[in-house]
């Protein structure tokens, strides 16, 4: 029995994947910001919502297939944009897609990726989407777009709660750089890894692949990836900017990172077709609400116009139905299938992909729901 076989839920693979990984790299995973109290309130605000049963309903057959912005997928589970992936597993993204692709299910690529919009289209036939910051300079935008154009990407999602970046304090104490730099500081950290560090030292180099392709980016010499992305970051964005990307693109749109149900109208009056509730896992502004506590009054806000996913915190077949009953469309995952790459590669992530869709599906039974369509607030139990 392999070490993957032995992961029966998302804690397991994290498990695994904090022996697999240097401790920097784990942590840059894991952590959140500050003191982490969004971090830990994205898991435990699940537990506050009750799960309310229909007795003797038909389950023979459940079915976990549902449409998100007009592509059919198999389980309402996609994988949300992580950076930098091949830092986990050397298989990164390619892994990640495929995966995603044998589930049916959508997978969507960061702009800080370590492999870039064609090399992640060439990897999958897939359904992807592809995430976007709003760069100073706006020819890069275009130049995006037009490569996700040429490349079929289905929908183009903007992230907008990283103006500047959230306060990671364990990467201050480990020294964490970009790409990884083999200090003294670091490397007995790594000599205990040797899996890692041998991928690491005989891999591909760890690019922002979509910058290293570009004709329009000009990268500095000193090499300083992230102080260039750092830069490239435009803190002065506001919802004009947001609406000019929209028009540019003229397909689904998504913004990623809000738990304002009056920034889900403005969203939905710029005309995004879906929303991403989202806290950034607890990596940005500390305190800022866990998404499922905020998705009813974003439900009513938007009132159908869009669509609504939500991501942060969500490890259980259970959360999805909490989330899904709620009123969202679809969740998003990002550390659950970064922890299962660290521990297993490719199959690590099958392996989660499998446990999720097979605890998905027997929740739905024992709540005796057949149907993603079918799910709804009754199903829900607040106690007193
Ligand atoms: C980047 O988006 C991060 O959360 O590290």
């Amino acid at each position: 029995m392999s070490q993957i076989d032995k992961c029966f839920n998302i804690e397991d693979f994290r498990a695994l994947a904090k022996k697999r990984l240097p401790r920097m790299i784990f942590d840059y995973l894991d952590g959140g910001s500050d003191d982490e109290i969004t971090l830990g309130r994205n898991r435990s605000s699940f537990a506050k919502y009750q799960l309310m049963p229909r007795a003797l309903v038909d389950v023979g057959s459940v079915d976990l297939s549902t449409t998100i912005l007009g592509q059919k997928i198999d389980l309402p589970i996609l994988l949300a944009p992580t950076g930098q992936t091949r830092m986990f597993h050397h298989s990164g993204e390619g892994a990640a897609l495929r995966s995603a692709a044998k589930a049916n299910s959508i997978y969507a690529l960061s702009s800080l990726s370590s492999i870039s919009i064609e090399e992640a289209a060439a990897a999958s036939t897939g359904p992807k989407w592809f995430q976007i910051y709003v760069w100073r300079d706006r020819e890069i935008i275009k130049e995006f777009m037009a490569r996700c154009r040429k490349n079929n990407y289905q929908a183009l999602c903007l992230t907008v709660d990283l103006p500047v970046h959230g306060n990671r304090e364990k990467d201050l104490r480990n020294g964490l750089t970009f790409p990884a730099s083999l200090t003294a500081r670091t490397m007995m950290d790594v000599l205990r890894h040797p899996a890692w560090l041998y991928h690491y030292l005989t891999g591909e180099k760890i690019e922002l692949g979509n910058l290293a392709g570009s004709s329009t980016v000009k990268l500095p010499d000193d090499g300083n990836l992230m102080d260039y992305v750092a830069k490239q970051f435009d803190p002065a964005v506001d919802w004009n900017d947001a609406a000019w990307m929209i028009e540019q693109w003229g397909g689904p749109f998504l913004i990623k990172g809000i738990v304002n149900a009056e920034d889900a109208r403005c969203a939905v009056d710029i005309g995004a077709s879906g929303i991403i509730i989202s806290n950034h896992g607890g990596r940005q502004l500390d305190f800022m609400p866990p998404p499922i506590e905020v998705l009813p009054q974003i439900v009513k806000a938007v009132a159908g116009r869009a669509e609504i996913l939500i991501d942060s915190g969500v490890r259980r077949g259970s959360d999805v139905i909490k989330a899904l009953a709620l009123g969202a469309d679809a969740v998003m995952i990002g550390r659950p299938y970064l922890y299962a790459l660290a521990a297993g590669g490719e199959a690590g992530v099958n392996r989660m992909f499998g446990l999720l869709r097979a605890e998905l599906a027997r929740d739905m039974a024992l709540l005796g729901c057949t149907k993603i369509s079918d799910l709804n607030p009754d199903f829900i139990h607040y106690p007193r």
